[in-house]
């Protein structure tokens, strides 16, 4: 297949592909998505063909406006309004149960929908101008890091869907916040930019769930279906060391060979007697969340090496979802210095 790499203004040519049953890789806020029309079975359906992803993940449906979730909910419940008011357009996704017009293929046979309200100005008209709400996960091939640069869409999707709208980087870099209101106390399912400090103000209570940060038990499962996947994942193996700076270098300088990286922060380059690739600075835990995906796909394109130790992210505000992600992509490989 020929994939068109469209321009920020060509939104209408991506509406139009999309209205006609077809896939757009479209810019969020936080990554990539690829779009299809969400009440459209065998569009939603060739979004599993493209990524390879499992038919029980559900998809995200994207809006445009809060008026159009009525369609796709059994209940704006008050306390989805509230959300909604608070962090909507935004980096949020509600777990709400969903309506009849919204496909098995979409919510992975379960009786509730993911909704979202994105931010970015591109994502918002291509879905208003398509008339449909759209069903997107992020555009990366099903288990590798999700894509925040449009060079990430064509090295993973290119030849496989009909067009990727290039709008340069995504400025949050990791996906959505997922909450579900279908439990009796809501429950973060993954944490992203809206963090859990905010959603407690708003929410009062909110549980968090612990396969968040630790392995699922066997036979366990999920609330929410993507947790049981390996995700995120370089081919690399990467171990995760928690502990302080200088103890950090000092542990990968002891082993030093040729075949060993460091996936850190700026501050520990200079220092460091192996090939290194930060993801941000010490301090600053959103350049941490934004550089993070770019950083394992550039892990990969090391030569030689097999094994990456990576720096732990401090556990508090976004740093809980980059550590979310890190340790997935980590296989839950932590030493503790
Ligand atoms: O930021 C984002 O959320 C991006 C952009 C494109 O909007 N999308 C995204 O989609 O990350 P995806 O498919 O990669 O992740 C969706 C997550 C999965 O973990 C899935 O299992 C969960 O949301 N999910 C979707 N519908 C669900 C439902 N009805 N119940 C529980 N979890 C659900
Ligand atoms: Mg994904």
């Amino acid at each position: 297949m020929k994939t068109q790499i469209l321009l920020p203004e060509d939104t209408k040519v991506a509406a139009d592909i999309l209205k006609s049953g077809g896939l757009v890789a479209i810019p969020t806020e936080t990554v990539y998505g690829l779009a299809a029309n969400a009440l459209d079975k065998k569009a939603v359906e060739s979004i599993f063909k493209a990524k390879g992803r499992p038919c029980d993940n559900p998809l995200i449906v994207h809006i445009s406006q809060i008026d159009e979730i009525y369609n796709i909910v059994k209940e704006f419940s008050p306390i989805a309004k509230k959300l909604a008011a608070a962090f909507w357009p935004g980096p949020l996704t509600m777990i709400l149960k969903k309506s009849d017009i919204i496909p098995q293929e979409v919510s992975g046979g379960l009786d509730s929908v993911a909704v979202r309200l994105p931010q970015h100005p591109i994502a918002r008209r291509i879905i208003k101008e398509s008339g449909c709400p759209l069903a997107a996960p992020s555009a990366n091939l099903s288990g590798s890091p999700s894509p925040t640069k449009v060079e990430h869409v064509i090295s993973d999707l290119y030849g496989k869907i009909d067009a990727i709208v290039d709008a340069g980087t995504c400025g949050v870099g990791l996906e959505s916040t997922v909450v579900s209101l279908c439990t009796d106390v809501p429950r973060l399912l993954r944490p992203g930019a809206v963090t859990p400090e905010q959603l407690r103000e708003v929410l009062g209570k909110l549980d968090v769930d612990v396969s968040l940060v630790n392995p699922l038990k066997k036979n366990e499962k999920p609330l929410s279906p993507g947790m049981k996947y390996k995700h995120y994942a370089p081919k690399v193996r990467v171990v995760i060391i928690k502990g302080k700076k200088e103890q950090y270098i000092n542990y990968i300088n002891k082993i030093a060979d040729k075949h060993v990286a460091a996936l850190c922060y700026d501050e520990d380059i200079d220092y460091l007697h192996v090939p290194s690739v930060s993801y941000g600075k010490e301090d600053d835990l959103n350049l941490q969340a934004e550089m993070l995906f770019d950083s394992l796909r550039k892990v990969d394109k090391l030569k030689d090496i097999d094994v990456v130790y990576a720096r732990c992210p401090r556990m508090d505000g976004i740093g809980l979802a980059v550590y979310n992600r890190l340790i997935r992509a980590a296989g839950f490989n932590v030493v503790e210095l």
